[in-house]
């Protein structure tokens, strides 16, 4: 798919790794729908590109449902909403609450979903391109779905969730010529990873391997922009990670 063809909605675009895609595809020609829930960096992103945008929860099913439904032709998805906690199974401040462990599903997992049913559903009415290719979904799941840290619980089994439902999707959603990838990200200077200590940031740059630094939004949307121009790129999740593999804690 060529990038100036690309008609894409992005989640978490009012900060970070969705922000940087919306700006990267934008530059090259896009058409965009940008979500968030957080109004505020929502509009000050899809301002700045002319786009469309939409203020809500991706995983409201009826919120979403109004998101999308007049984004006719909308070929392309890339999942970047999340939400990232870090909880003890058990610990002296008490259990694990079973409503946090829900939230972090339901974000995360249901939230990236929602989104790409409601996305597929509109694909597939699109006509496909010379290789068949009616559309192409982008989730965003992190290492930490293979090497979760201690307190990572919730939200290891989000992104796992993420891994796990993307090589069925995509084999589904071949017959309609929709291609399903899942980026794994490493650690990447997002206000996600921001919001930890000082400390704790060094600790995880110095488990990465090459370069021994953060990741930028730009790598991530440069990976994005592979996977949407590489027609053979499908089923799979890939890491951008320098080679990260995070510590138990
Ligand atoms: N930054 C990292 O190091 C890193 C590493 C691995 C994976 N990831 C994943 O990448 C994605 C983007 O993270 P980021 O670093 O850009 O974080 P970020 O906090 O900068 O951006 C996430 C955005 O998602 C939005 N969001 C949260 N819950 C939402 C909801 N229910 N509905 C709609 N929008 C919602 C937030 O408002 C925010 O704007 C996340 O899925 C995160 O888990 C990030």
């Amino acid at each position: 798919m060529k990038l100036e063809n690309v008609k894409a909605v992005i989640t978490g675009a009012g900060s970070g790794l969705g922000e940087g895609t919306a700006r990267y595809l934008s530059e090259r020609g896009a058409e965009l729908l940008l979500i968030d829930l957080n109004e505020e960096g929502l509009k000050k992103v899809a301002n700045d590109l002319g786009a469309n945008y939409f203020v809500g929860d991706v995983s409201n099913e009826i919120e979403m449902t109004k998101a999308v439904k007049d984004f006719e032709g909308v070929n392309c998805l890339v999942n970047c909403a999340g939400i990232a906690v870090g909880a003890k199974v058990v610990s002296s401040r008490g259990m694990h609450s079973l409503n946090l462990f829900e939230k972090v599903l339901n974000v995360n997992l249901i939230g990236s979903f929602n989104m790409l049913r409601l996305c597929a559903d509109k694909m597939q009415s699109n006509d496909p391109d010379h290789e068949g290719e009616k559309g192409v979904i982008i989730n965003t799941a992190s290492v930490a779905a293979y090497d979760g840290q201690i307190g990572q619980a919730a939200y290891s089994a989000s992104k796992g969730g993420i891994v796990g439902m993307t090589l069925p999707i995509a084999r589904e959603l071949a017959a309609h010529g929709i291609r399903v990838n899942t980026i794994a990200p490493g650690l990447f200077s997002t206000p996600m990873l921001s919001g930890m200590s000082e400390e704790v940031q060094k600790s995880l740059i110095a488990t990465t391997i090459f370069p021994k630094r953060l990741g930028t939004s730009l790598e991530y949307a440069m990976l994005v922009e592979s996977i949407l121009t590489n027609v053979l790129l499908n089923g799979e999740t890939i890491r951008l990670d320098g080679s990260v593999r995070l510590a138990p804690r």
